[in-house]
């Protein structure tokens, strides 16, 4: 069964049908640009032109930087445009797709979802983080497979700042650090987080996890296992299309 997904970032606007039964990408995926500023009708269209790229026709699964809640409302917006905030993300898109149905989740959540079912967390029980590295830091709680959505770590404080704004990505590059200089920050962030939740395991993704090699061995000290995405930066593609093909509890 195919169903497509689509992830909005602060960067790019992704999408691909999805092969249910394998959890992988059913086709090459195709990227717009974020429209900047990336307002809801903007994106909405940007989501729009990635669907019709494959002519698509049904139920989509789309991610969201920021708190979803209730299935529908956008409740944060830390990297896209505040206008978002408090709109109703899923009528939204649903209109702009012809009214096909739209299942909407926060993007770490869904890259959880794909990576504890078909990628890193695969069997794995007990307290699972998946921290996704990117424009920010998201984050996903499994407890025995079950996600507890929306808990948003990146925001943690960390050295009197937001954790993203010192342990993403984006931060890397806008301050031209290291990798020994990041990993450093990575690792502080870890085990504050570490300390809050003692997981068994940590799962790293975001488009970073296809460099862990360079900085994974560099952050030592944490208790709990690390260990990089497998489904790398498709994985909130794959959890949103598995998101929309549900008809019970997953
Ligand atoms: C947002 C999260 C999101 C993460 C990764 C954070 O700034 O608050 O909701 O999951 O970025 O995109």
């Amino acid at each position: 069964m195919q169903i497509f997904g689509v992830d909005i970032g602060g960067s790019g606007i992704k999408g691909a049908p999805v092969d249910l039964d394998r959890g992988e990408l059913a086709d090459e995926r195709y990227k717009v640009l974020t429209p900047q500023p990336s307002t809801p009708d903007a994106v909405a269209d940007g989501v729009k032109e990635v669907v019709g790229h494959f002519g698509w026709e049904g139920p989509v699964g789309v991610t969201f930087p920021g708190v979803v809640t209730g299935g529908s409302t956008i409740r944060t917006a830390a990297n896209v445009d505040k206008q978002w905030i408090d709109t109703d993300a899923r009528a939204l898109l649903s209109d702009h797709l012809g009214g096909h149905p739209v299942t909407i989740l926060n993007d770490a959540d869904a890259a959880g979802v794909a990576e504890m079912r078909f990628g890193a967390g695969r069997d794995r029980s007990g307290t699972v983080l998946m921290l996704t590295f990117g424009t920010g830091v998201g984050s996903a709680l499994f407890v025995d497979g079950a996600l507890v959505p929306n808990t948003e770590l990146g925001h943690l404080e960390l050295d009197g700042h937001d954790a993203e704004k010192r342990a993403s990505t984006k931060a890397k590059e806008d301050h031209d650090l290291s990798w020994e200089h990041w990993a450093r920050r990575v690792r502080k962030y870890l085990a504050h987080v570490e300390m809050l939740f003692s997981p068994e395991l940590f799962i790293v993704g975001g488009g970073v996890s296809r460099k862990a090699h360079k900085f994974l061995p560099l952050i030592e000290g944490i208790r709990a296992e690390i260990v990089p995405a497998q489904l790398q930066n498709n994985a909130g593609i794959v959890g949103a299309a598995m998101r929309a093909a549900r008809t019970g509890p997953q």
